[in-house]
């Protein structure tokens, strides 16, 4: 019999505090003595960081939209079969900061109705969805602030401005009623330790 672990991702728009509470909650789980895997998307193996190179730096026209939904969904591919896959057959708890739902979102919504093929495309090739789902939910011009107030090279979403996340936002809300049985909505419009709280609530509820 093969253990079973538990799939727990976070999503929202850039600057919700996805990252900063994914790593809080893994330590949380770890501090009671649990086996966590904290990764994210698109990235978390060898294979799929290398992806993420390519379609978080460089011209934002690079790919067309169409080649960027099967690149995102090839690095889900090896992320699912060389990190996720294997953790969650040894009964370890998985967090990842953004999984399918944001390709749902990103790639299906933001250069036309793409969602047809990303929904297609990943019952073809990824076939599963998280246990558990937390969207912190946020104002979008304070994402965008807290998300432009980080420095590096991948700005290739969040240079598409203000009227982008607002879309992204109402879309990740549609999302959570339509998959309402494994999303949870929490406001991140707070302090850090108040949102932790609510996300530590909830997944203690579930484990
Ligand atoms: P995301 O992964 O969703 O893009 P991050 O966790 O990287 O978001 O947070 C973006 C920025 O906002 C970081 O500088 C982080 O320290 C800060 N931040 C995260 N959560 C909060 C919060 N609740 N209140 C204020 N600042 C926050
Ligand atoms: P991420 O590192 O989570 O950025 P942030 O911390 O700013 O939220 O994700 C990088 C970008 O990749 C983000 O703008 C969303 C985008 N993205 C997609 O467009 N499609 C996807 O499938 C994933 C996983 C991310």
């Amino acid at each position: 019999m093969t253990r079973q672990g538990l799939f727990l991702t976070f999503e929202g728009i850039d600057g919700s505090g996805k990252s900063t509470q994914a790593r809080m909650l893994a330590d949380f789980l770890r501090n009671e003595g649990r086996e966590v895997v904290l990764t994210r998307e698109p990235g978390g193996s060898d294979g799929a960081e290398e992806i993420r190179n390519l379609v978080l730096q460089g011209d934002p026209d690079r790919w067309s939209a169409e080649t960027e939904i099967l690149l995102f969904t090839a690095a889900r591919r090896d992320h699912l079969e060389r990190t996720i896959e294997p953790a969650l057959s040894a009964g370890k708890v998985v967090i990842c900061d953004r999984f399918a739902d944001s390709t749902r979102m990103y790639q299906g919504l933001s250069r036309g109705d793409l969602r047809g093929l990303v929904d297609q495309l990943h019952d073809l090739m990824i076939g599963r969805e998280p246990d558990l789902t937390l969207l912190i939910d946020m104002d979008p011009d304070m994402g965008l602030n807290r998300a432009k107030s980080r420095q590096g090279a991948e700005e290739r979403f969040e240079d598409f401005g203000p009227e982008l996340q607002r879309r992204m936002r109402t879309g990740f809300l549609e999302l959570a009623k339509e998959f309402s049985d494994r999303f949870k909505v929490i406001d991140g419009n707070r302090d850090v330790d108040s949102v932790a709280a609510d996300v530590k609530d909830i997944v203690s509820r579930v484990l």
